[in-house]
């Protein structure tokens, strides 16, 4: 067992928030306004319990499978986050730990580090796109991960540019010049071993976003990219379709959550959807995600791979997921937390503590393959589903006035 191993990702939690200085740790915490949905996110997940059986039991469990044709080892994707000041690895400790674990990297268009270094530490890498600039921009940005060998694109669409938080927002500086360095000092120097890393690896925090970098281009800080991405005109299902005709890759819509959305999404050509409701850090009240992923399944998921993300917090929560009908579950700030708490071996840890609680739900339940699952291994309380979006039903969300999908 190695210097700094955690037994849950609980405890990575409580180390991270130890390691970090307060403004990277509430930047990890996110969430939006009072925090609603990023507690449902968690609190689903314990809602549904299992049946387990004592004899017949699988000896051997398969946690294999694919996601948008890509084979992983664990249904346990890396979803995409900005980790400008978590650690000076960033991004490549992060891929280097998923390939280690034999799982999809996916890296944020916001990251720290280039999409090649990425590519280079984990082939099996998603590149995840914001819809930021003009479609000319769009392209050149794609063509670039792809040029550096992207398994596939994810296209995450959910973000309203809600920022409150009734529990406070971090500062996050324009730069980190000679006078932010003394501004933030004070929760640095308590900080050592956050501070000693970023003194050993001979840097300091770097905000900016170097896949956000134009051909010919100096790569943007963090603001600029930001600050592009809230001009950009909003796409619509037509620029949508524009992408799909341009991208002959595999590509993934995150941040569906309304049935309407998912046929759209399959209408128009994507190969996977992510459920997702941005770690309820977009609209606060928004219900977790896993209670809208049942649903979604039942309406696509025999043409697209459903994927989900928001909550993840155990192996069992992994089952839940998948015996709802998920492919694969994508996580966010456990890793994260992984990240600050011990680098590349935090983020190991973290995906072996979701893989051995994946195992053990499998041996428990009495399944041989995380393909096996149904939801018929869960006890799902009545009233657990929220059915958004779902065409003919009121009540659901669906009475919002939508567009119907133009031709294509
Ligand atoms: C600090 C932070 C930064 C994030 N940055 C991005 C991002 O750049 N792109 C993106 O698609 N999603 C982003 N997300 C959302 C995650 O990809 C994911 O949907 C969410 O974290 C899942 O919830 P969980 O943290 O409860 O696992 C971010 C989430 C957090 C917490």
């Amino acid at each position: 067992m190695s210097r700094g191993w955690f037994e849950t990702v609980a405890e990575a939690q409580r180390r991270a928030q130890k390691t970090l200085p307060k403004s990277v740790y509430m930047a990890l915490v996110a969430g939006s306004e009072r925090g609603k949905t990023l507690q449902d996110n968690v609190d689903a997940f314990s809602e549904l319990g299992f049946a387990p059986h004592v004899a017949d039991l699988a000896r051997e469990r398969d946690l294999s499978t694919t996601v948008m044709g890509v084979p992983v080892d664990l249904p346990v994707l890396i979803s995409p986050t900005g980790v400008q000041a978590v650690h000076p690895d960033g991004e490549v400790a992060i891929a280097r730990a998923a390939a280690a674990r034999g799982t999809v990297m996916g890296l944020s268009s916001f990251a720290s580090k280039p999409v090649e270094q990425v590519v280079a530490a984990n082939p099996r890498t998603f590149f995840q796109l914001y819809w930021s600039g003009s479609r000319e921009d769009i392209l050149a940005r794609i063509d670039r991960a792809r040029a550096a060998g992207v398994a596939g694109v994810i296209v995450t669409l959910d973000w309203s540019f809600s920022q409150g938080r009734d529990w406070g927002s971090p500062t996050i500086p324009q730069s980190i010049d000679f006078r932010t360095m003394l501004k933030f000092a004070p929760e640095a120097v308590v900080r050592p071993t956050w501070a000693l890393r970023w003194v050993r690896s001979g840097g300091l925090p770097d905000l900016t976003t170097p896949n956000m970098a134009l051909p010919g281009q100096p790569a943007p800080g963090f603001f600029g990219a930001y600050g592009e991405w809230m001009q950009t005109p909003l796409p619509t299902w037509d620029d949508l379709r524009w992408l799909r005709a341009h991208y002959d890759g595999k590509l993934m819509l995150k941040g569906v959550m309304r049935v309407d959305d998912a046929h759209r999404a399959v209408d128009v050509g994507f190969d996977a959807i992510s459920v997702s409701n941005h770690g309820g850090n977009n609209l606060d009240g928004t219900p977790a995600s896993v209670r809208a992923l049942p649903v979604i399944v039942d309406a696509v998921g025999d043409r697209v791979d459903v994927v989900m993300d928001g909550g993840v917090r155990r192996g069992s929560d992994v089952v839940k997921a998948l015996a709802l009908g998920a492919r694969a579950v994508m996580i966010g700030r456990a890793y994260l937390w992984g990240l600050a708490a011990n680098g590349q071996a935090g983020v190991e840890n973290v995906l072996d503590i979701l893989r051995s609680g994946l195992d053990s739900g499998l041996l428990g339940i009495g399944r041989a393959s995380v393909r096996d699952l149904t939801r018929d291994d869960l006890l799902v309380p009545d009233g657990f589903e929220r059915r958004l979006g779902v065409p003919g039903e009121v009540g659901t969300g669906a009475g919002v006035p939508v567009q119907s999908p133009a031709p294509v």
